[in-house]
């Protein structure tokens, strides 16, 4: 899927690799804070976890809590905490993802549950989750135990509500809009709240800077749904979402705004519980066809667009730029 002549905002987004280099010293005080909590006395859990340690995320979700500080006033020792504390949330959630899911493939390499079964994946999962909220209460950090604790809470009801649409394939649009709200946008829109709560910002910034992670959030996720139709290897399975029976924004817009055969037609194929290649590429079709795709990019650029511009109100800086270019990276990222 080509997508690389969407820009979200007028900046010229920088990778994501450059965007880490700069945010090097940072990134590595933060790392020291995920390894040691990581740390465990039991055999088996550690060579998961070291298997854990050797993949590459994007820490996307560190880099927007640490550039959020900074934005806003500076970073400090609760800054970490709180990147270290969000990625080791965010890593039990993809681990249980993949179980929720079945999928197989995680970050280019094989998943959890792949190597080592449904049942270490779920057990591990709960140990980072709690070592994460453990890691907040250890430092006393109770506002950010606070805000990320509403969002993981948030994050389990979204991936419910999928179950449930995905059984009765009567998603609509507002209902996708709750879906990706709570499942991603609540823990990015943590991110760059926690970001500048720990740099002491004004209530006001502290809201306008959620507001900026929960567009970004919905931006990050239509991207994300979008490879499921494409064929470039984004590390992950691709077609998995259609063979889960789970409807997103491309689909969804299509199926609304066809013949009622054509929708007949693709339901059937997303109803069948086995999916053969040419089913899969049928229904890929029909989101192009149908300007499902087109929709889609449309709806994430807005988003990404609309959370760009919240950051007019912080003072120039580096910091900023490197937000921005997050937005603009969100929507053009290729993995
Ligand atoms: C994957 O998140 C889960 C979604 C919300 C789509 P990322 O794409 O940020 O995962 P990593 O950490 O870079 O692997
Ligand atoms: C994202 O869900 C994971 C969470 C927000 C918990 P998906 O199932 O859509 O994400 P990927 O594509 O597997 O990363
Ligand atoms: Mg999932
Ligand atoms: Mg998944």
């Amino acid at each position: 899927m080509q997508v690389k002549d969407i820009s979200a905002t007028s900046v010229n987004p920088r990778s994501i690799a450059e965007i880490q280099k700069a945010m090097k010293q940072d990134l590595d005080a933060f790392q020291d804070y995920f390894r040691s909590a990581m740390q465990s006395d039991v055999t088996l859990l550690d060579h998961v976890i070291q298997y854990l340690l050797r993949q590459k995320g994007k820490r996307l979700r560190p880099l927007l809590v640490m550039l959020s500080a900074k934005a806003c006033g500076g970073i400090d020792e609760s800054t970490h905490v709180a990147a270290a504390l969000i990625e080791l949330l965010h890593t039990a959630t993809l681990v249980h993802d993949d179980v929720v899911d079945d999928a197989d493939r995680r970050r280019g390499v094989f998943s959890i549950n792949a190597v080592w079964k449904n049942k270490v994946a779920v057990l591990l999962g709960d140990f980072l989750l709690s070592r994460g909220l453990l890691l907040a209460v250890e430092h006393e950090e109770y506002n950010l135990l606070r805000i990320v604790s509403k969002a993981v809470k948030r994050m389990s009801e979204g991936e419910l509500l999928q179950i449930e649409k995905a059984r009765k394939l009567d998603i609509d649009e507002a209902t996708y809009f709750k879906i990706i709200s709570d499942k991603t946008a609540s823990l990015i829109s943590a991110c760059t709240e926690c970001g500048a709560a720990s740099a002491g910002a004004d209530p006001e910034v502290v809201e306008r800077m959620r507001v900026f992670g929960e567009k970004l959030g919905l931006a990050f996720q239509i991207r994300d749904d979008l490879f499921d139709f494409g064929v470039t290897d984004v590390g992950k399975p691709l077609g998995i979402d259609l063979k889960e029976k789970k409807l997103t924004l491309p689909l969804i817009y299509g199926l609304k705004n066809t013949d009622a055969a054509s929708r007949r037609e693709i339901l059937r194929i997303v109803r069948k519980s086995r999916k053969s290649r040419g089913d899969m590429k049928r229904v890929a079709e029909f989101v192009r066809d149908s300007g499902g795709v087109e929709y889609a990019k449309k709806r994430m650029v807005e988003l990404a667009d609309e959370a760009a511009a919240l950051l007019s109100g912080l003072e120039v800086s580096d910091a900023r730029t490197g937000l921005e270019e997050i937005a603009s990276y969100t929507v053009s990222r290729s993995r």
